[in-house]
């Protein structure tokens, strides 16, 4: 397994892909995070997905030693699992490999056509959540700021959506820091949603995914 594509990707980009070893040696140190469903994972370098992907299976092997007797909450829980992994990457190539990959697994796990609502939902929860942009500026390649969506499982096939702004989320830190200006705000002041959605099915996020045109 070759870990760069050549060497001015290298010099140009600093593209060198971690081994799988390294990776599941790195993922061990934070075991029982990588192995619950619901843990978020961002990576702000994701090149194409070495690794989300391995996060996204240790996530899959919780869904199947927690929900494996009930197809309905098998299918609900794998989704939730892949709404919690995020990544930026800067080139085309690479994100949309990293989807791909991402995208690959999923369906491979729950054994899901192009055409399913499942594979179609997955397709446009990848689009958002993993972002062709610049993790250092926080911006996209419109150049508008990078919002991070926040998935929650409501159960009984209910998904909740809100987006809030990546530096914003980031500057979380240092706005609660004491002597800040914003020391004596709460928190719910500052960590305001720029979107709220309603309650939406799989049904729905897979017909967003047509609607916006955006699809793994
Ligand atoms: C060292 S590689 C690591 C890829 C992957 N995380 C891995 O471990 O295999 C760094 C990746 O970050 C991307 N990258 C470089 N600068 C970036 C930036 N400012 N924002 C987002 N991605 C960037 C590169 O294109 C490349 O895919």
């Amino acid at each position: 397994m070759s870990l760069i594509k050549s060497k001015k990707r290298v010099a140009d980009h600093g593209e060198v892909f971690t081994p799988p070893w390294l990776v599941e040696q790195m993922l061990d140190l934070v075991k029982g995070e990588s192995e619950r469903i619901d843990s978020r994972f961002l990576e702000p370098a994701c090149g194409s997905g070495n690794f989300l992907v391995p996060i996204l299976k240790r996530k899959l092997a919780a869904v199947e030693a927690k929900f494996s007797k009930s197809e309905f909450e098998k299918q609900h829980y794998a989704l939730l699992g892949l709404m919690c992994t995020y990544g930026i990457e800067l080139l085309a190539d690479n994100i949309a490999e990293c989807r791909a990959n991402m995208l690959a697994v999923f369906a491979d796990y729950l054994n899901l056509d192009e055409g399913d609502d499942f594979y179609r939902a997955a397709s446009f929860v990848l689009s958002q959540n993993l972002i062709h942009g610049d993790a250092m500026t926080m911006k996209d390649m419109d150049a508008k700021p990078i919002l991070v969506v926040e998935w929650g499982y409501l159960g009984k096939g209910k998904f909740q959506r809100r987006d809030f702004r990546l530096d914003v989320l980031t500057g979380m830190a240092s706005f609660s820091a004491e002597g800040s200006l914003f020391a004596h705000l709460g928190k719910h002041e500052i960590f305001k949603p720029a979107t709220a959605y309603p309650p939406m099915t799989v049904r729905e996020l897979a017909g967003a995914g047509d609607a916006s045109g955006e699809a793994a």
